[in-house]
């Protein structure tokens, strides 16, 4: 007779959205771009990454089960830079064939056998943005300080015509505002299969800081392409037809955000929905979102920053039912993360589903 092996539930007291996680593989970059946090927050910076053996050990087989996105972005790095992460993206897509894979990055110093690889274990539910703010060299570099230009059109003519669904995503800035058009026409002619723009909130109109003495940022753009709601807006053109195969993200943050109510405080976390995905940074530890994973606000920052939440130290079932949750979800409300980014006034049905 045949036995089959039952997989086991993991506990999940605070109903976490276990679907969607969001990886910083690694806080390591080859680039210096002005306003990123590991540019404006030297002194925290922490360079980590995770290796195979994280995933391995921490994304079994049954978390695995669960989960139906993943996107590698992160706070302070690039994953491209993890060592392994060929390797871990092999790993997990073996695991899990149709779990939608988003990696976020600014595409510069590898080889085409690299991005040859990294297609090879990616299939049509995955995606793959690149970050350029500029047209050539000359231009990206202005925000993009010390991206190699020659290596990012290589890695993009490497994988466009593969499987997964290949995005140009820009900000806007005052030095390409006039020129999105000719970056979305780049972008068809170049094979890809969407064009996104980005318009930010990091600008002296909405932060002093960034304006120099004579009150004039360089870099922000006019005011209709700035961002003034507290988080950035965003554009996307579909290039071809080519769509995310079962990309059931936004149907499911909508679910989510019909049973998410919001608390007697005024919060409608997010991170209950799933919509910024579940986050690890580089160094394994948990936090609800990149967020309050961010350093800008470092005294909210480093209250995640302890054992009982490193996923290394205590994995991924002990660290989400933790105690400690307990203590945050009747406190969040004091955060100003969670006032500034989560107000019910601010989360409606558009807001709670984008990435
Ligand atoms: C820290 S980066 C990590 C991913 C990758 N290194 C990259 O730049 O695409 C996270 C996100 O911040 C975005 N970003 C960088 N500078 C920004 C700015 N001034 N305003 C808004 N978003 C910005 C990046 O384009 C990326 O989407
Ligand atoms: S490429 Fe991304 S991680 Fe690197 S400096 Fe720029 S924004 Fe930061
Ligand atoms: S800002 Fe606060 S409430 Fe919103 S997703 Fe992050 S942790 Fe959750």
């Amino acid at each position: 007779m045949q036995t089959f092996l039952k997989s086991v539930e993991m506990l999940n007291k605070f109903n976490w959205p276990l679907w969607h996680w969001h990886i910083e593989v690694s806080s390591i970059c080859t680039l210096k771009c002005p306003r990123c946090p590991r540019n404006e927050l030297p002194e925290t910076l922490v360079q980590d990454q995770l290796r195979l053996d994280f995933f391995k050990n921490s994304f079994t087989k049954d978390v695995i089960r669960q989960i139906e996105r993943i996107s590698f972005c992160g706070d302070d790095g690039d994953p491209i830079y993890a060592k392994e992460f060929l390797e871990i993206i092999q790993y997990l897509k073996q695991v899990k064939p149709t779990m939608n894979i988003l990696i976020i990055t600014n595409g510069s110093y590898k080889k085409s056998e690299w991005w040859k690889k990294l297609v090879s274990y990616l299939n049509e539910h995955d995606e793959i943005h690149f970050s350029l703010d500029g047209w050539d060299q000359k231009s990206n570099q202005k925000y993009r300080v010390n991206c190699d230009w020659e290596s990012i059109i290589t890695g993009i003519k490497t994988v466009v015509g593969h499987a997964p669904t290949i995005t140009w995503a820009g900000i806007v800035f005052s030095f390409n505002e006039h020129n999105i058009n000719m970056m979305k026409g780049m972008a068809i002619g170049l094979g890809m299969d969407k064009f996104q723009i980005t318009q930010s909130t990091k600008f002296g109109y909405n932060y002093d800081h960034y304006n120099d003495s004579e009150g004039r940022d360089m870099y922000e753009p006019s005011i209709d392409n700035i961002s003034t709601q507290g988080r950035f807006d965003r554009k996307i053109f579909h290039l071809t037809n080519k769509r995310v195969k079962q990309d059931k993200a936004i149907q499911t943050n909508l679910d989510h955000f019909q049973s998410v109510h919001a608390t007697e405080t005024g919060i409608v976390p997010l991170c209950m929905i799933g919509t910024k995905g579940l986050y690890i940074n580089s160094q394994g530890y948990f936090l609800p979102c990149c967020w309050v994973g961010n350093r800008y606000n470092f005294k909210t920052y480093s209250k995640f920053l302890i054992d009982d939440l490193n996923i290394y130290k205590n994995g991924i079932e002990n660290v989400l039912n933790n105690d400690f949750w307990e203590e945050f979800f009747e406190n969040f409300h004091n955060l100003m993360e969670c006032k500034t980014k989560c107000a019910a006034h601010l989360v409606n049905k558009e807001y709670a589903t984008n990435w």
